[in-house]
């Protein structure tokens, strides 16, 4: 027993900078996504997971490919784990050049495989990158590989729904679902071939919500502002014609809205108005 328990430990102590990897990875490429969003700027990135193998998968992955459990972590590329989904095919070679950019800085690229171009057998279509991630640890710097897959929605929805069918079936997938399969991979590849035709105007319809939303969060908080300034009859009065406007569709008279609330701000801003009190 006390040897299971050494097991256990040492499984752990394996999967921590893992964890970490994926923790952090996840938090930066989530930033990236956030700092488009917040600028009205379009995003390349719609969403993004994570998540670390589990053991029994490790194990199994590791017999299947004839990995010695002492080379595992050399070998096995995708205990960590990084999916980047994105609206449109083009995104994500957006997404592949903001990654390899940072070569050499937080990250290693060590090799990239393309199943965009050259999509697999199945339908599978993705695009890999292996990169090496150095983890600050209790237990010093350790540098581990991750595999991040890029892929857009439909891309994803697909390779969702075959790896679960893969995973009732094992390797003896029938052929007729086989055919089904690559079928609507197909299909999947024409929608993301009709999305990138409209594309423009979908992403216009887009930016101009975000633009909008915006536009709301800083009258929002310009307001807070002139309040927590002392201006408080400004601030109601600009409130109410906030009220007016807040419902329709008319973006410019938020705009200007705006524009005439930080007119009022500067003045009270730095306490400046201290010596007069
Ligand atoms: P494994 O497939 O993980 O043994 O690694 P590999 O060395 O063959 O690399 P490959 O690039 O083929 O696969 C890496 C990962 O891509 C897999 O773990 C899956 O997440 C994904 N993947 C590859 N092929 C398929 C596929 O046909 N269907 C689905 N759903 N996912 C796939
Ligand atoms: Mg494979």
């Amino acid at each position: 027993m006390g040897c299971a328990m050494n097991r256990i430990r040492q499984w752990k102590k394996l999967l921590l900078p893992y964890e970490q990897a994926v923790e952090e990875l996840k938090v930066k490429f989530k930033a990236i996504r956030k700092e488009y969003r917040d600028m009205s700027e379009y995003s390349p990135i719609e969403f993004v997971t994570g998540r670390v193998k589990k053991i029994s998968s490790i194990i199994e992955k590791s017999h299947r490919n004839g990995i010695n459990e002492e080379r595992i972590e050399e070998e096995m590329e995708d205990i960590a784990g990084i999916r980047i989904m994105c609206q449109f095919q083009d995104d994500i070679y957006s997404v592949v050049k903001i990654i390899r950019e940072r070569d050499g800085r937080d990250l290693q690229i060590v090799y990239e495989k393309d199943y965009i171009h050259n999509k697999k057998d199945s339908g599978y279509k993705s695009y890999h990158m292996i990169i090496k991630y150095p983890v600050q640890t209790a237990y010093g710097e350790r540098e581990i590989l991750a595999e991040i897959q890029i892929r857009t929605l439909a891309m994803n929805f697909w390779a969702t729904i075959e790896h679960s069918l893969n995973y009732k079936y094992k390797e003896k997938m029938p052929e007729n679902i086989k055919l089904r399969l690559r079928a609507s991979a197909e299909a999947a590849a024409r929608l993301d071939d009709e999305m990138c035709e409209i594309r423009n105007e979908i992403i216009k319809a887009q930016l101009l919500f975000e633009e909008k939303s915006n536009i709301i969060r800083d009258i929002v908080d310009s307001i807070r502002m002139l309040q927590s300034t002392g201006k408080q009859d400004v601030a109601m009065a600009f409130q109410d014609d906030f009220d007016e406007i807040v419902n329709s569709n008319d973006q410019e008279a938020l705009e200007r809205l705006l524009n005439r609330i930080k007119d009022e701000l500067p003045t009270y801003q730095l306490f400046s108005n201290d010596s007069n009190k």
